[in-house]
Formats: C-alpha cells, structure tokens, sequence
C-alpha cells in the first residue's frame, strides 16, 4: 500500500514560489488557495503560514477563509471521490445500507480517504437522479439502482487493508 503523500521540503519551495507569485493583495487569497490545491491536491496545512504572511493576515484568518469554502481541503483527497446520496428517494430504497456497504469495501468512514490515496467517501444530500435511486456517484460517474451485490462489484479489486 502506498503511504500517503507526505510534504518534503521541494514541495515547500515550490508552494514559496507559488505564493511570491502573488501580489500580496488580500483578493488573491481565494486564486492562491486553488492554485496551491490544484497542484498538490489539497492545501497542505505547512503553506498557510506563508499565505499568511503574503498577504498580511493571521495564519487563522487564512483557515478560516479555507473552512468556509467546502471545496478547500487541507488533507489530501482520494484520486476517485464517491458520493453516496443520502436524499429522500435513495434513503427509502436502501441508501443507508448502500453506505453502510461502501464504508465496508473501503473501510473508511465519512470524508475520510483511504491510506493509499485511492478514495474519498463523502455524502451528498441529492444528485438529482432520484428515479435511479438508491445511487452512488464514483470519479463523477453515477451508478444508480445500487444494491449489495452491485456495490461488491463496484470495489471488488479493492480487498480491505490491501
Ligand atoms: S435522492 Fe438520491 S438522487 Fe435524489
């Protein structure tokens, strides 16, 4: 199993240059955290306080600003995302097992990512497929009408603690 990615002092240098390319000014906060989490997959929590000082701020003022946005991370993320909707129509045919399933092939739970960086789990109030309920969305792919059987298949390559 791959261990998870972990900073090295390249990665800090690189996040430097990234954040002395900025003018420094407090609107471009919001275009440095994506650019930074474009390239690294997240916003590794070492560069906040290089942010900070770039832009004049409190490293808190720049967490804040990152826990307000739900598409910041400053962990890092799954290579695929699985959403399982836990909206109305999927609940009541099975959406809650579905999870239940999923949680066990992946043997993670809610935002949680699996150590070799292959999966995030993550719920989802509705994705708007509600006729192919219960559904699950895997790397932005909707599988609907999910049931035990379908969510073994879905991650059979996957053995727990591989
Ligand atoms: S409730 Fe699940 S897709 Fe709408």
């Amino acid at each position: 199993m791959d261990e998870p990615r972990t900073i090295t002092e390249s990665d800090l240098a690189r996040i430097g240059e990234i954040v002395s390319e900025q003018s420094g000014q407090k609107w471009a906060m919001i275009p440095l955290l994506q650019r930074i989490q474009d390239e690294f997959g997240y916003i590794p929590p070492q560069s906040i306080p290089l942010m900070a000082r770039k832009l004049r701020l409190f490293p808190s003022q720049v967490q804040g600003v990152i826990s307000f946005y739900t598409q910041l991370y400053t962990e890092p993320r799954g290579k695929k995302v699985v959403r399982v909707c836990r909206g109305t129509a999927c609940h009541v045919r099975g959406g809650k097992t579905v999870l239940k399933l999923v949680k066990q092939q992946l043997d993670i739970g809610e935002g949680e990512t699996t150590p070799d960086l292959e999966y995030t789990l993550e719920t989802v109030a509705c994705i708007g497929v509600c006729a192919l309920a219960p559904n699950i969305v895997v790397a932005d792919h909707v599988h609907g009408h999910m049931n035990p059987k379908k969510v073994e298949l879905l991650f059979k390559h996957r053995e727990v603690g591989e």
